[in-house]
């Protein structure tokens, strides 16, 4: 089954595009969804007008699957009926009434029992006000200034991935090791334990973990009393409900929580061992957002829905269908690409030997989803969400037929 190309106009966007480069500065350097180096050839949407369950439509009107969700935000789809509720019946009552409400309570209460090792919690609004906490938390705890880390943690100045602006001596106190090597981690303990704060890292991004990997990293930590962090802001409530550490069976002493835990509303979480989370009565973590109702309301509905094991075993099972198709139609079009990822967080990698050819491979494949009404990102994994069918996965299945074939006639190492 070929799926149509559509004509895909992007005029609206584009003259928007032009009108907010002229006023709004976030739009300096790349806007929407793209990677650096992607450009208006490419084909993606930058506004969108709505989006619904597992679906976005752009302001020209295109529609497509959507497999961005939020950056992983959102897991039971656009505008849940049962999250948006939550949060209407919340603003009638007042969504930043300064006093605390029972329902940050529970939430609290609620982590504590859903998430491996928390005996307590704290609540912020953002993935980088998370990281940046446990990072203050383990510092304050610890006695000491070196982070360890690997992944993305944010824009915040101990962790930012572009280094304009931050003082190098803020920078210094910050060194990144790489996933899957215990030795090195290891040696570098071994090495530079005493100065170190915490060791943060994401559990898992593209690749696996290699078997023992974050053992390794656990038991390095154990041996010189160092904190482990997970930065679960992507893995959390995402793998299953206990997150990242229940699905490899790894304990860290924080956790770093938002995204996929509220499905698209604006809060964090931190939670971990007493011990370090008593440490919110020296630091300053404080902000007038981070008691609003409307986040804890969210939370509250979305894990609602996440209870019981039915809805991870279709977030994996969706994202191994795709990945099974994905692996199929690359094979009957002879192009060298196979599924990366978890398949709930899923991706795609071409290997043709050469990184120019695979990244020109992606950029042709992502463009020709695109006209198929398939949105997925050349550079960040994707993720699947509850609203999206069987239908949906077999449909972007057939669209990556059609664009595995364009990808073998135009790039021909
Ligand atoms: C693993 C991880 N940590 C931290 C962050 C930062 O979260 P935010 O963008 O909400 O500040 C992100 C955001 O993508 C993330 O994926």
């Amino acid at each position: 089954m070929a799926v149509e190309e559509r004509s895909q106009s992007l005029a609206v966007g584009t003259a928007l595009l032009e009108r907010a480069r002229a006023v709004d500065a976030s739009f300096q350097g790349r806007a929407g969804v793209l990677s650096a180096g992607y450009g208006p050839g490419d084909a993606y949407p930058v506004f969108v007008r709505r989006a619904s369950g597992a679906h976005v439509e752009d302001v020209d009107g295109n529609r497509y699957l959507d497999f961005l969700q939020g950056f992983g935000s959102v897991v039971l789809g656009h505008a849940d009926p049962q999250v948006s509720g939550a949060v209407t019946a919340a603003l009638a009552d007042g969504i930043a009434p300064s006093l605390h409400l029972e329902s940050q309570v529970t939430l609290a209460e609620r982590l504590v029992r859903t998430v491996p090792g928390a005996e307590m919690a704290a609540f912020l609004k953002t993935g980088s006000d998370a990281t940046s906490l446990a990072v203050r938390l383990c510092r304050a705890y610890r006695k000491r200034d070196l982070v360890l880390r690997w992944g993305y943690h944010g824009w915040h100045d101990w962790c930012a991935p572009r280094p304009a602006g931050i003082p190098a001596e803020v920078r210094a106190r910050t060194a990144v090791f790489t996933y899957n090597d215990a030795e090195g981690l290891v040696a570098r303990l071994q090495r530079d334990g005493d100065a170190v704060a915490c060791v943060i890292m994401m559990p898992v991004e593209i690749d696996p973990p290699e078997p023992g990997f974050l053992e390794a990293v656990r038991a390095a930590c154990d041996h010189h009393g160092i904190p482990l962090v997970f930065d679960e802001v992507r893995t959390g409530f995402r793998l299953a409900l206990g997150g990242a550490q229940s699905h490899f069976g790894i304990a860290a002493d924080l956790v770093c929580l938002s995204k996929a835990m509220a499905n698209g509303h604006a809060i964090s979480a931190v939670a971990g061992r007493r011990a370090i989370m008593q440490g919110m009565a020296d630091v300053s973590a404080s902000s007038v957002f981070f008691r609003g109702a409307d986040g804890f309301a969210a939370a509250h509905a979305t894990l609602d829905r996440l209870e019981g094991g039915a809805p991870y075993r279709r977030l994996w099972s969706l994202g191994q269908a795709l990945s099974d198709g994905l692996a199929r139609a690359a094979s009957e079009a002879k192009v060298p690409a196979r599924p990366a990822g978890l398949p709930v967080m899923p991706f795609l990698r071409f290997d043709h030997g050469d990184p120019a050819l695979d990244q020109a491979a992606m950029r042709t494949f992502c463009k020709a989803m695109l006209k198929r009404g398939v949105l997925l990102h050349p550079a960040h994994h994707w993720f699947t969400c509850l609203a999206m069918t069987e239908e949906d996965i077999a449909g972007a299945v057939a669209a990556a037929r059609d664009a595995f074939a364009e990808v073998a006639s135009a790039c021909v190492a």
